[in-house]
């Protein structure tokens, strides 16, 4: 397999971490994930401006990869033969000897990137089920940082209580789940915590804004509770990768009717359409 180590695509056997690099000692770097159809790059200048915008608030140069970042994933994604998929990247901020402080000197930081085909034999789940969990996650989750921790913790969670997501509840209030964004619907309205801090700003959950606004379905940005969740019509949740998938069962209660409603259906059935020329029949 062959992967992008900074400007080069070379075979996955032959680069070497450097047991000093910052992404490995501190997780001091990030990333993005996006999903790959027909060959192309869904969602790639939002997908980029997140990546730019999390490098900037972490104070990593992303001046060295910029230019040819973009052609050289799709070069990645020609060489490695990916129709469908995903491409996953990170920015670490480079090697220097331990020390907390960004390197006073700057070093280069470092790229890498690989992809991945589709996994056919093992699609995505057609509704989940999920528990809640505390969000203990530090309070710039808006930047796309390789601190996973919290959030490998919640998803282990999740996969020990036998269910798909965990949801995060911040100061009673649902924030996001594990590794995607979370919607509810009540009464014909779509309700999504605001953008701030305390969620990450998903590219999908962007498109499924945009999409709710040609469906004329009103979208409430507003923090609920818990409580709130439960009492829900519909819960869905957004990622690249899923892009909808409606939530069924939340710590052990039924939503609304127990299976997809009405609204995820017809916010899925838009994406696919948003999809259907990029997937190739
Ligand atoms: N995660 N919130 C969190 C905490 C996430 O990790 C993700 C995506 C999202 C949705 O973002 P997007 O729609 O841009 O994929 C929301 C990716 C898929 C991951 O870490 O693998």
């Amino acid at each position: 397999m062959n992967i992008l180590w900074n400007d080069q695509i070379v075979a996955k056997e032959s680069i070497i971490i450097d047991p000093e690099d910052r992404g490995y000692q501190f997780g001091d770097g990030i990333y993005e994930v996006v999903a790959i159809y027909n060959g192309e790059l869904f969602e790639w200048e939002a997908h980029y401006e997140r990546f730019l915008r999390s490098a900037a608030a972490l104070s990593i140069s992303t001046q060295h990869i910029i230019e040819k970042l973009k052609s050289n994933i799709h070069t990645l994604i020609e060489e490695n033969s990916v129709e469908d998929g995903y491409v996953y990247f990170q920015l670490t901020r480079g090697t220097a000897p331990r020390f907390h402080a960004y390197p006073a000197e700057a070093v280069p930081p470092v790229l890498t990137g690989l992809v991945k085909k589709k996994d056919t034999t093992n699609p995505p789940p057609s509704s989940m089920k999920a528990i809640t969990t505390e969000d203990i996650r530090w309070l710039r989750v808006d930047i796309k940082s390789l601190n996973l921790l919290p959030n490998c913790m919640a998803k282990q969670k999740a996969i020990e209580a036998g269910v798909h997501e965990a949801i995060f509840i911040r100061d009673q209030v649902v924030t996001e789940a594990s590794s995607s964004n979370l919607f509810g619907v009540k009464n014909g309205k779509l309700y999504t915590h605001p953008l701030n801090h305390l969620i990450l700003n998903g590219i999908t959950r962007q498109v499924v804004l945009r999409l709710a606004s040609q469906l004329n379905l009103p979208v409430i940005e507003e923090a609920f509770t818990k409580e709130a969740l439960y009492l829900m019509d519909e819960v869905f949740i957004t990622n690249t990768g899923v892009n909808v998938c409606p939530v069924t069962e939340i710590d052990a209660t039924q939503i609304g009717n127990g299976s997809c409603g009405v609204i995820t259906a017809s916010l899925m059935k838009a994406f696919s359409e948003l999809l259907s020329p990029k997937i190739k029949v």
